[in-house]
């Protein structure tokens, strides 16, 4: 049984306990044993029956757990499982069982996957993606490392979103084609309810229909 830390205590770290569970209640070998908090007022906490721990009590009490990074942010996500990895834990990828997906997708270390989520075909997944409940990917679509889909985005077939780009709720981004995948650029935000039909810049922010960047 592989126990795993889950780094946040905030509200997607609660249903990322629970998606740990939901792993474990279908025969894979996890167990949720506490949340890390960087934040020491909550240190001892208990939330949801598990305790929450600094960085550094949860190594000396769980040295060979795993763990998983329950933080939204793309940034964030990439600079904890930096530290996770530094303090000796090693990372996993929580999907949930009913995820559905063919063989043909590369999954990158550390890739969390909510509940409903719907994997095509010819899909490669970096390292620390998270993609949040019911969301739909198609074929031939890269996510790069720390990219962050919220629940319900929809990504159409030939897709590529560059490193640490964050996709709002219920995003839909039309199809790119083999030769010319559409192109998300790194660290790029799309805002909730956008329509991504071009191109987007990289750390530019875009929102509405069709997505174009915010001042
Ligand atoms: C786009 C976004 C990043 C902008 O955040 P922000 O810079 O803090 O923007 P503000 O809330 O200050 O709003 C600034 C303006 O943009 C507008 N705006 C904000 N989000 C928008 C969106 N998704 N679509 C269209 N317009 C939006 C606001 O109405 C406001 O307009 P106004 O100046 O005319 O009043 C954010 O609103 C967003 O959509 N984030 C995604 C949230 C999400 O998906 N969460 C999922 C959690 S699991």
């Amino acid at each position: 049984m592989t126990e795993i830390l889950i780094y946040g205590a905030g509200g997607f770290a609660r249903e990322v306990a629970w998606l740990v569970e939901r792993c474990q209640n279908s025969g894979q070998s996890l167990i949720p044993v506490g949340f890390i908090d960087d934040n020491v007022n909550s240190h001892g906490k208990i939330i949801n029956e598990l305790e929450v721990f600094s960085l550094e009590s949860a190594v000396a009490k769980f040295p060979n757990a795993g763990f998983t990074v329950a933080i939204g942010s793309s940034q964030l996500r990439e600079r904890l499982t930096e530290k996770a990895l530094q303090a000796g834990l090693f990372e996993v990828s929580i999907i949930h069982p009913n995820t559905e997906a063919s063989r043909f997708i590369e999954y990158g270390k550390g890739t969390v996957i909510c509940a409903g989520s719907i994997l095509t075909t010819n899909i490669r997944l970096g390292r620390g993606v998270q993609i949040n409940l019911n969301c739909t990917v198609g074929h031939d679509v890269v996510m790069e490392d720390f990219v962050t889909l919220a629940p319900g985005v929809c990504v159409s077939g030939c897709v590529h979103i560059e490193r640490g780009a964050y996709i709002g709720t219920a995003v839909s981004i039309i199809n790119g084609t083999i030769d010319k995948p559409l192109v998300i650029g790194a660290g790029a935000i799309i805002g909730a309810a956008a329509c991504v039909t071009r191109d987007i810049p990289p750390n530019v922010t875009a929102v509405g229909i069709p997505a174009k960047p915010k001042n």
